[in-house]
């Protein structure tokens, strides 16, 4: 899986500009689905089997960037973000635009401390020293610049949040050979800015069951007296984040999945962040959800973390869950 990684993940699609990654995840998947479509906002559906219950996957395909709102006399672009983008991983930071145009991020950091830094404060340097001559303007969209890392067990990427899930969704749809439900692998738009493409995906599919599949937090690191998500330990079947509530019935068949196979696992709680599940579960009379996670270290950083073997777990575990009849 490793090459189709490495791809996803060094494609630009910031949140509300997914043409880029739809197009990358189409051809990886058309021969695999039996109907693939796009809705108005730039959902991709893929349909495997008919006929039983309706479960809909869903991967969000947008990643973190930032937006010009505003470019000075002397051609630095300032920006805000798309999604939770942290000041203190930013300075020094390259940007990529959608139009091809590549840039720095600069900010008069050594005058205060970086965590005082706003990203108001901070602006991208593209060379240009007036408006006539900025290759960019308000308006424009940018992602971070970093390539793909394989060292080995661990993985790092920018925008592995969340195109590792995506690479679990696409991988699992080329395994899964056969299926009694009818399964929507859909790969949302616009997630870090609110769900939204779940909230109309999920709408449009109407499922009887969702599972989101998204990086959730690793904390096994220095200054962390509690450690609670560990690399190499397993997906995480989600209880509970800000955003929505684990079904305890969809979490109990997954352990029994897990179970079964002999799959390694983690429960997790988690105290903040959300999910598509918060969307999904909500839609029409509503939906039993779960957040099936990849554990990942520095999310929301140019260069997160994860374990290949978390990843190879996760496809594997999901590819038995819909392989066999489920009820609630
Ligand atoms: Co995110
Ligand atoms: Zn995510």
């Amino acid at each position: 899986m490793k090459p189709l990684i490495k791809k996803l993940t060094e494609t630009f699609s910031p949140s509300g500009y997914e043409n880029a990654i739809r197009e990358v995840i189409i051809e990886e998947i058309k021969d695999f689905a039996d109907e693939i479509r796009v809705d108005a906002l730039g959902n991709l559906i893929a349909r495997k089997g008919s006929g039983g219950k309706k479960i809909m996957l869903a991967a969000h395909m947008d990643e973190i960037g930032i937006m010009v709102n505003h470019v000075d006399e002397n051609g630095f672009a300032r920006f805000s973000s798309l999604g939770g983008v942290f000041p203190q991983t930013l300075v020094g930071s390259r940007v990529k635009f959608v139009n091809g145009t590549s840039g720095v991020i600069g900010a008069h950091f050594l005058k205060r401390p970086v965590r005082l830094v706003m990203n108001n404060k901070m602006y991208v340097d593209t060379g240009a020293t007036s408006p006539k001559n900025s290759p960019i303007q308000v308006g424009d969209v940018a992602g971070f610049e970093r390539p793909f890392l394989d060292l080995g067990k661990r993985l790092v990427a920018k925008s592995m949040d969340d195109r590792i899930g995506v690479a679990v969704l696409i991988e699992t749809l080329r395994e899964l050979k056969s299926t009694p439900h009818e399964v929507y692998f859909v790969f949302t738009v616009q997630e870090e800015v609110g769900v939204r493409g779940a909230t109309t995906s999920a709408y449009g599919v109407n499922p009887d069951i969702g599972i989101a599949l998204d990086v959730t937090g690793a904390d096994d690191v220095p200054e962390i007296d509690t450690k609670t998500i560990f690399l190499g330990k397993g997906p995480t079947f989600k209880f509970k984040d800000a955003g929505s509530l684990g079904d305890p019935r969809v979490i109990e068949l997954f352990i029994k999945t897990a179970r079964k196979n002999k799959i390694p696992y983690q429960r997790e709680v988690a105290t903040m962040g959300g999910t598509d599940a918060r969307a999904i579960q909500l839609t029409h009379a509503g939906v039993p959800v779960m957040t099936l996670s990849v554990p990942c270290r520095y999310v929301h950083s140019p260069s997160e973390m994860v374990d290949y073997g978390d990843v190879q777990n996760t496809v594997k575990l999901l590819t038995k869950f819909l392989e066999k009849k489920v009820e609630l």
